[in-house]
């Protein structure tokens, strides 16, 4: 039930000529709780009947009646009303407690699809921070989507294709090793693509070699291309570690090289529409006309570039999942990329194009630089992550020594502590990397989350009761009645985070109703033998399974007991 939508039909009952989405966009949360729960400001409405705000909003109190309104009054310009707390909580917990974790879903995707690509990494080099949140954004917004109805396809589009892999295959040949390898693959190969430039800045006939490596792997040489499947094997074999610790998976794999084949469609088309000039012996889409920098298309020696597979993999995807939305994970640097690869598939004629959408973010910093994994900084992230779980273990030891499952509570944990952190930031804002910082159980972290779904999981455990027979009552008291409004307000968030492509207002209002509860739980004995008990034992569940789901949203497991 949606309080704003209720509220809307009672107004537009006496102001006909306005629509219920137009009433329900102006109805406001009142600033102070003391003003009633809902508000509808009658400014606009001033010109178009002749008569001032503060007439219109009298005349509107004095008409509305509903059963679910306790009291209607005009304050000023304004027409607040007061939910009636019984009727309401009762409804809210019912239909939470009915629901379960089908709670909170949204229908504007129904029978709709769209395609998730993030993570993306490159093959035979480290899994930057860049690309975990990537990961672990991009994860967020397709279990959200998933969530608002969307049938998702999550696609790790792999960067493995390009010049780069002539000068790993020299490099491997000359001084590589493949117990080396196979031991250490991503730290291997990197630091062979890093002798090879060393080696190449004194011997310019490397990048020959390089450059004829790779002609030989486009035209698949033998040699070539199993030494590149062995690379690319390797590196995914590291790659799917983290995905493991992250729990992430996708539906495809499909990266650049995967449109090897399929790239002279495009370039035909663009040649057909006559949107290929050369420049500097290249071909490019000249975007002047947007005051954009051309969009390279094809290099002088004929190799495709990134921009190429882009088209091509949009096209693709279009073909075969029918997109209605496609959104790409990215750091906001490939801003410029993004835009020109829309613009030109839009030139193209292809309608769907406006239903292509790039997902910036922003960097992380260590202590106010931006965090790399390159250039001898490498900071393997897979040790990261193990760092933060072991921390997690150490606070769950001192904290409940007798926890059974330590282990795979302080995964949850850990794991938990790391994307909480970075999703509850806005995600173009850069966010800094501090372990200790987002292990505490205290403060806007994911164990504080955690813990407050798992304190009130143990609250469940202490009483006897039928969850499938509660009897609920309303419940009318103002701490009890700020954690309802707050539930109440789950579907909406849910519905705002997928249109903004922001999983932060989850993660935010995860801490609303974890504060409210807390307030909550720090003031009423839940488990008083009163007429009231299996109302206050609902409302305990009703917390349990909103931050349980909010948290999956997420990417994050809510343990029971921590
Ligand atoms: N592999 C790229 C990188 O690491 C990201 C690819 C993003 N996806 C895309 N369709 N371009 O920078």
């Amino acid at each position: 039930m949606n309080f704003k939508t209720m509220y809307a039909k009672e107004i537009i009952k006496y102001l006909p000529s306005l629509s219920q989405s137009e009433v329900e966009q102006l109805i406001e949360k009142p600033r102070l709780e003391e003003q009633g729960d809902l508000a509808f400001p009658c400014f606009s409405l001033a010109k178009i009947l002749k008569k001032s705000p503060q007439e219109i909003a009298q005349e509107l109190a004095r008409a509305i009646q509903h059963p679910l309104l306790e009291t209607v009054v005009a304050n000023g310009p304004y027409v607040n009303v007061f939910l009636s707390k019984k009727t309401v909580s009762k409804e809210i917990l019912e239909t939470i407690l009915t629901e379960g974790e089908n709670f909170g879903f949204v229908s504007i995707g129904a029978s709709k699809n769209i395609v998730v690509d993030f993570s993306s990494p490159n093959i035979a080099k480290p899994f930057s921070m860049g690309h975990l949140r990537s990961t672990v954004i991009g994860n967020a917004l397709s279990t959200i989507a998933e969530k608002c109805g969307y049938n998702v396809t999550k696609i790790n589009h792999l960067g493995d294709w390009g010049t780069q892999f002539g000068k790993l295959i020299v490099a491997y040949k000359k001084w590589g090793n493949e117990n080396s390898v196979k031991e250490n693959p991503i730290e291997e190969l990197l630091s062979l693509y890093v002798k090879f430039h060393t080696e190449a800045e004194l011997n310019p006939l490397l990048d020959e070699e390089a450059r004829s490596w790779f002609l030989k792997l486009e035209e698949g040489n033998e040699e070539a291309e199993a030494l590149w499947k062995w690379f690319r094997d390797e590196s995914l074999k590291e790659f799917t570690k983290i995905y493991r610790l992250l729990d992430v998976t996708f539906d495809s794999y499909q990266g650049e090289a995967f449109y090897n084949d399929k790239m002279d469609r495009t370039v035909e088309e663009l040649k057909k529409l006559e949107l290929l000039t050369k420049s500097e012996g290249a071909e490019v889409v000249n975007l002047e006309d947007v005051q954009l920098p051309p969009c390279l298309i094809k290099k002088s020696d004929g190799a495709t570039l990134y921009a190429t597979r882009d088209l091509t993999a949009a096209v693709y995807r279009y073909e075969n999942y029918n997109f209605e939305q496609a959104i790409y994970v990215v750091g906001q640097e490939q801003g410029l990329h993004f835009k020109q690869v829309f613009i030109v598939l839009e030139k193209m004629g292809y309608s769907w194009a406006k239903g292509l959408k790039h997902v910036p973010f922003g960097f992380i910093l260590k202590d106010g630089k931006k965090m790399s994994t390159r250039k001898g900084k490498i900071v393997l992230l897979e040790e990261v992550i193990t760092e933060a779980i072991d921390l997690a273990k150490q606070s769950i030891a001192a904290k409940n020594p007798n926890l059974e499952n330590k282990e795979a509570v302080a995964r949850m944990v850990g794991v938990g502590a790391i994307i909480f952190h970075d999703l509850k930031n806005e995600r173009q804002n850069n966010v800094e990397f501090s372990l200790n910082d987002m292990l505490r159980f205290e403060g806007t972290t994911g164990p504080y989350v955690q813990y407050t779904h798992a304190r009130a999981c143990s609250i469940l455990r202490k009483a006897t009761y039928n969850e499938s027979k509660l009897n609920i009552d309303g419940l009318t008291d103002s701490l009890s009645w700020s954690v309802i409004k707050r539930l109440m307000e789950f579907s909406s968030i849910i519905e705002k985070s997928f249109s903004q492509y922001e999983p932060s207002q989850i993660a935010k209002y995860l801490i609303d109703v974890s504060q409210d509860f807390n307030k909550y739980y720090a003031h009423v004995k839940v488990l008083s033998d009163d007429h009231l008990l299996e109302s206050r034992l609902a409302l305990v569940k009703a917390v349990t399974i909103v931050l349980k789901e909010g948290l999956r949203l997420l990417g994050i497991k809510a343990p029971d007991k921590m």
